[in-house]
């Protein structure tokens, strides 16, 4: 899946690597025996989902993940986790997710990986929603990092102006290897470069939601419960006030 990144140089990259793993393996404290579990997408939580199929072979975890994307559901299956499906379940105890960024109310901006509409739909089922970061996603405003969009594939010009339009920004359609990016839902994603102004959110997404050819946006408005935060000077876990 392709994935907007920040450029870094390589050393800085090297620790920043480190950081994603210890925040995504210092998140699997809250996973317990018998849980039901959303498994996100993305390079931090891959470091949740590769230490949950450790504790599953060595420790006889048991738990069932549901997947948010289709690289999730092949390294999830890779590691041994057991899947099943959203619809079979009765909700989710717990999704343990990334983040490209997260501001002082715990409001994110995610979708860098182009999986944002079923991490949506898994988080809103979720009792509880555990986000791992490292330090760069700690922001005062959203918006530096560019918010996805996942629209329709059909007249996806029209709905690029319309988005332009409400936001006063461009809105750029995200490209891969292979040409226009399709995610796994058969849709595209733009991102809109607001810039950091994004200080009513909530707001913010009821509007893009509201043209048509929107399926839905990569702001996740009071979802977030716990940040399990990895910086220079170690794992720290903020918790929602
Ligand atoms: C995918 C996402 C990811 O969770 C987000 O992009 C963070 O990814 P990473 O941990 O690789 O920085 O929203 O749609």
């Amino acid at each position: 899946m392709t994935k907007l990144n920040r450029v870094l140089p390589l050393a800085t990259l090297m620790d920043v690597e480190a950081l994603k793993a210890e925040a995504g393996r210092a998140a699997c404290k809250y996973v317990e025996h018998g849980m039901n579990v959303g498994l996100g997408t993305g390079s931090t939580v891959k470091y949740t989902i590769l230490e949950l199929g450790r504790r599953v072979k060595e420790e006889g975890l048991k738990i069932i993940g549901v997947p948010t994307s289709i690289a999730t559901e092949s390294l999830a299956t890779e590691v041994g986790i057991p899947l099943a499906s959203l619809d079979d379940l009765n909700g989710l105890d717990i999704v343990i997710d990334g983040t490209d960024e997260f501001d002082p109310q715990f409001q994110l901006i995610k979708g860098g990986g182009a999986a944002l509409l079923r991490e949506k739909v898994v988080a809103q089922s979720s009792a509880r929603m555990v986000v791992v970061a490292d330090q760069r996603k700690q922001v005062a405003t959203l918006g530096d990092f560019p918010l996805p969009v996942e629209i329709t594939p059909f007249s996806h010009l029209t709905t690029v102006r319309a988005l332009e339009k409400l936001l006063g920004c461009s809105v750029t359609l995200r490209t891969n290897e292979a040409g226009t990016l399709v995610t796994d839902n058969g849709n595209y994603i733009v991102d809109a470069h607001t810039g950091p102004t994004i200080s009513n959110p909530l707001e913010m997404e009821r509007m893009i939601l509201n043209i048509a050819g929107v399926v839905q946006v990569g702001l996740f408005i009071n979802m977030c419960d716990v940040v399990v935060l990895a910086s220079s000077d170690g794992v720290v876990v903020l918790e929602k006030a």
